[in-house]
C-alpha cells in the first residue's frame, strides 16, 4: 500500500494545498498564505472532501491569526471574527468545516500572548487525528466485509479528500490488503468527475483493480455483478443517522436496498452534527449552471437553458446498513445508536 499522496501539507510558514482541479494530468501545489486565499481555494473546488475542508479551515485559522496578530496584538482577536465568519461561509454541506473552526475557537479563547503557535499545534493535531481515525475505521469498516468481491463506491474519499488513507477509501484500502475487497468499481460522479480523476487515480496507484462506471450504470451493475457493499463517505450526518454525501449517493442506497447489496457510511465522529435532528435540516450546496451545462472534452449540450445542481443529497437512515466512525460502528442506525457513540 502506498499512500503517499498528501492533499494538505504545512511547510515552512505557509499552506501547500495539492491543486484536486489539475488532477491526474498535473500535481501542482499551491501556496496559501493568506485566509481569503484558502477561502478562495475551499470555494474552487482546490481542496475538497469534507475532513480536507475541515483541517484547510483549521490551518487557514493560523493563517488569519498570524495575520491578525501582526495587525494588533490587542485587538486580533476582535479583528480575526470576520476571517471565522466568511471560513464558515465557504462551503455549506460538510459540517467538518464548522467543527474545525469551533475547535480553533477554544484556542483562540483561551490563548494568552502570541496565538499562533498554539493554534498551529491544533491544527496539526485534527490533521493527525484525522489521519488516525481513518486507519482505525478502515479496520472496523473491513470487518464488515464477510465475503470477498468487488464493492462499489462514491466520488472521492480518499486521501485527497481526507487527512490522509481516507474514510470509504481507507475502508477499501484495508480490505484489500485483508482479500476481503478483490475490485472496486468506481462511479464518475458528475460534474466535476472526483470518481474518474481522483478516486481511480489513488487505486490505480496503490495497484487496487478499479474499473469506471458511468453514475447511471450503479443500478445495473448491482443487478449484473457480485457487489456485496456499495462504501461511502459523507458530508453531514443528523442526530438521527440520516447521511448528506455526494449527489447520486441517495440512487445508489436505494439501488442496493432494491438489490439486496449491503450499504455502507464511513466517516469520522467530526462528520455528525448532534445540532441536527434529521437530514432536513442540512443545508445542501447547489453550484453554478455551468457546471453541468458544459463539460470539457465533449460537446456542450443544448444552450440557453437552465440547470439544477445540487452537489449532495441526503439517504435516510433507513437504507444505511452500517455507518462506521473512528469510536466504533453502528448498524442500522437510530438516533440512540449514534448518541452511544458519544458516551462511550
Ligand atoms: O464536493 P466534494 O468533492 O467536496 O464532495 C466530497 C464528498 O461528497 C465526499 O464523499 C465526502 O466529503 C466524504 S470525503 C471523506
Amino acid at each position: 500500500m502506498i499512500d503517499d499522496v498528501r492533499a494538505i501539507e504545512w511547510q515552512g510558514d505557509v499552506l501547500l494545498l495539492l491543486d484536486q482541479r489539475q488532477l491526474p494530468k498535473k500535481t501542482i501545489y499551491l501556496e496559501i498564505d493568506s485566509v481569503d486565499a484558502a477561502i478562495a481555494s475551499i470555494k474552487a473546488l482546490v481542496v475538497r472532501g469534507a475532513p480536507a475542508i475541515g483541517i484547510t479551515a483549521a490551518y487557514a485559522v493560523v493563517l488569519a491569526a498570524r495575520s491578525r496578530y501582526r495587525e494588533s496584538a490587542e485587538r486580533w482577536r476582535e479583528l480575526i471574527r470576520e476571517d471565522l465568519i466568511k471560513l464558515a461561509a465557504a462551503r455549506p454541506t460538510a459540517v467538518n468545516l464548522s467543527w474545525a473552526l469551533q475547535r480553533m475557537q477554544g484556542i483562540i479563547d483561551a490563548v494568552d500572548g502570541d496565538p499562533v503557535p498554539p493554534l498551529f499545534g491544533e491544527a496539526r493535531q485534527i490533521h493527525e487525528n484525522d489521519i488516525k481515525a481513518n486507519q482505525t475505521m478502515g479496520d472496523y469498516g473491513a470487518d464488515l466485509i464477510k465475503n470477498p468481491g468487488p464493492v462499489l463506491t462514491h466520488c472521492n474519499t480518499g486521501s485527497l479528500a481526507t487527512g490522509g488513507y481516507g474514510t470509504a477509501l481507507g475502508v477499501i484500502r484495508s480490505a484489500y490488503v485483508q482479500r476481503r475487497v478483490t475490485a472496486v468499481f468506481a462511479t464518475e460522479t458528475r460534474p466535476w468527475l472526483q470518481g474518474s480523476r481522483l478516486t481511480a487515480w489513488e487505486l490505480q496507484r496503490d495497484g487496487i483493480p478499479v474499473s469506471l462506471i458511468t453514475d447511471s450504470a450503479a443500478a445495473w451493475l448491482m443487478q449484473q455483478k457480485p457487489i456485496e457493499w456499495v462504501i461511502v463517505g459523507a458530508d453531514r450526518i443528523a442526530a438521527n443517522g440520516d447521511v448528506a454525501n455526494k449527489i447520486g449517493t441517495y440512487n445508489l442506497a436505494v439501488a442496493a436496498r432494491r438489490h439486496g447489496v449491503n450499504f455502507m457510511v464511513v466517516a469520522p465522529t467530526s462528520t455528525i452534527d448532534r445540532d441536527i435532528s434529521s437530514g432536513e435540516q442540512i443545508p445542501v450546496e447547489e453550484r453554478a449552471e455551468t457546471e453541468i451545462l458544459g463539460t470539457a472534452g465533449y460537446a456542450e449540450g443544448v444552450v440557453d437553458i437552465g440547470a439544477w445542481n445540487p452537489v449532495f443529497d441526503v439517504t435516510p437512515a433507513s437504507l444505511i446498513d452500517a455507518i462506521v466512525t473512528e469510536n466504533g460502528v453502528v448498524l442500522e442506525p437510530t438516533r440512540d445508536r449514534i448518541e452511544r457513540l458519544f458516551t462511550k
